[in-house]
């Protein structure tokens, strides 16, 4: 399906995104593996994290979906705004070793076939299979299959690296494991087996990463420390990286978990009004816990008006009100050290540098390269397409900004990201973006378009 975005005059008004992907993946997960039922508000409803869903079903949770949470949301609807938007989940875990023995279809879900491993690993008796569609077939999957075997797990890929992913479950025993790359996904899938190890299993980041899962295992009342492991890359707004130690456990139990409003997703709308001269946009209900922001830092950086204001906490998760206006921008440098905290988000880095004054170079990022496409390659190619001066390297991109950018299309490849860059981009372009593809936004943002229709003609 292919969608136009035309140059737009101004994004005013205010709303709220989606609910955070990867905090939802993670509360399905979490509760299939509770011993209770855990009421899940304000799940996202988007293609991938329905097939976590239907995940957990086939390893014999019990999931019962509700009609959207409207009521969730106490503030009365205003103009361009919409109530939480996620769907009230009912999950009856399955307990954590008892798993049901079950062929997976992960869809196009990244975080799904990466962390359930660590979680299934553990299984004393049982095999599982995990597969999903072309995009994840070109995902590496060894960086978890290698530590789960070094914890005693069987586990097999094809070209032992690629999916589909074949776990034979045993009786673990903990590691001291140093992620080879600041990886959430493979920090997540071993303190999952961590909890059914034998003795204390310890993850250390080279490079500090989003850390749902810690906040989320804690308050189903795993025994898990964090540590500080020395900040290895010393960068202007990075975070210490960390160890994290987690014991075993008996039994997990999450009563009711609230999931925020995604940042990632808000993000194309804040940059969004950014890029258009003329525009402040409020959203509201954002997950802003500090592992996942690091595009303020750079936003504020290159010059941008945008503020955060803590609002209220989802759980363990902070959550505010993110305020963005147009702004004329400079160009930043970002290494290593922000990268983690930015990953999903470089793609907008290289629109927001085209409309700078100056270049921007982002290094340190070779991970885009295995994200829902090549994220550097497909990212590079695509702006290029619309005018832009950006060249490739080996881990990143350096963008030579000229302020202005001409439009025209852009393929997706099948990547959501990809799908509302290229929208965005068509909003702040000169002659506006056809984006080939545009249903791949679904899989973490149903009803962008919508969201952005609403910001252009506020009532
Ligand atoms: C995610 C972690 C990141 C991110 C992905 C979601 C998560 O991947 O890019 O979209 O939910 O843990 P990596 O762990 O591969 O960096």
């Amino acid at each position: 399906m292919d969608e136009t975005f035309k140059p737009a005059d101004a994004l005013r008004g205010r709303l709220t995104p989606p609910p955070d992907k990867s905090i939802s993946h993670r509360a399905a997960i979490v509760a299939a593996m509770g011993a209770g039922e855990t009421a899940i508000h304000n799940y996202l409803d988007a293609a991938d994290t329905r097939s976590t869903l239907a995940a957990i079903s086939a390893l014999g949770a019990d999931v019962q979906p509700a009609p959207p949470s409207r009521t969730a949301d106490t503030t009365p609807p205003v103009a361009g705004n919409r109530p939480l938007g996620g769907v009230e989940v009912r999950v009856r875990g399955v307990g954590l070793r008892a798993a049901r023995p079950a062929s997976i279809d992960v869809g196009n879900a990244g975080t799904l076939l990466r962390i359930l491993p660590g979680w299934l690993a553990g299984q004393e008796a049982g095999e599982w299979t995990l597969d999903g569609d072309e995009s994840i077939r070109g995902r590496p999957v060894d960086r978890v299959a290698q530590p789960l075997r070094e914890m005693g797990a069987t586990v097999t890929c094809r070209d032992d690296r690629l999916p589909p992913l074949a776990v034979v479950g045993a009786p673990l025993h903990a590691i001291d494991y140093r992620l080879p790359v600041a990886s959430a996904q493979v920090k997540s899938c071993l303190l999952l087996a961590g909890l059914l190890a034998q003795g204390e299993t310890t993850v250390t980041e080279p490079q500090p990463t989003r850390d749902h899962t810690e906040r989320m295992l804690r308050a189903a009342g795993a025994n898990l420390a964090i540590e500080d492991a020395g900040t290895p890359i010393a960068i202007r707004g990075s975070l210490p990286a960390r160890r994290v130690r987690i014991a075993p456990a008996e039994r997990l139990e999450l009563d009711a978990i609230t999931v925020p409003g995604d940042f990632s997703s808000a993000a194309f709308l804040a940059v969004a009004a950014v890029l258009v001269p003329g525009s402040r946009v409020e959203l509201e209900g954002v997950g802003i816990n500090p592992t996942r922001v690091g595009l303020l830092g750079i936003l504020t950086r290159m010059g941008a008006a945008i503020d955060v204001v803590e609002t209220a906490a989802a759980g363990s998760e902070p959550v505010g009100t993110l305020t963005a206006s147009h702004s004329r921008l400079e160009g930043t440098r970002i290494g290593a050290g922000e990268v983690p905290l930015t990953i999903d988000e470089l793609p907008l880095v290289a629109l927001a540098a085209c409309f700078a004054e100056g270049d921007t170079v982002v290094s340190g990022a070779e991970e885009l390269r295995h994200k829902e496409s090549d994220r550097i390659a497909t990212v590079v190619d695509g702006l290029r397409g619309l005018g832009a001066e950006i060249e490739a390297t080996d881990d990143g991109f350096a963008v030579k900004g000229s302020g202005s950018l001409r439009g025209g299309a852009l393929d997706t490849a099948g990547d959501h990201r990809l799908a509302m860059l290229g929208a965005i981009a068509g909003l702040a372009s000169s002659d506006g973006v056809e984006v080939n593809g545009f249903e791949a936004a679904e899989v973490s943002y149903p009803g962008f378009s919508a969201d952005v229709e609403a910001l252009l003609r506020p009532a």
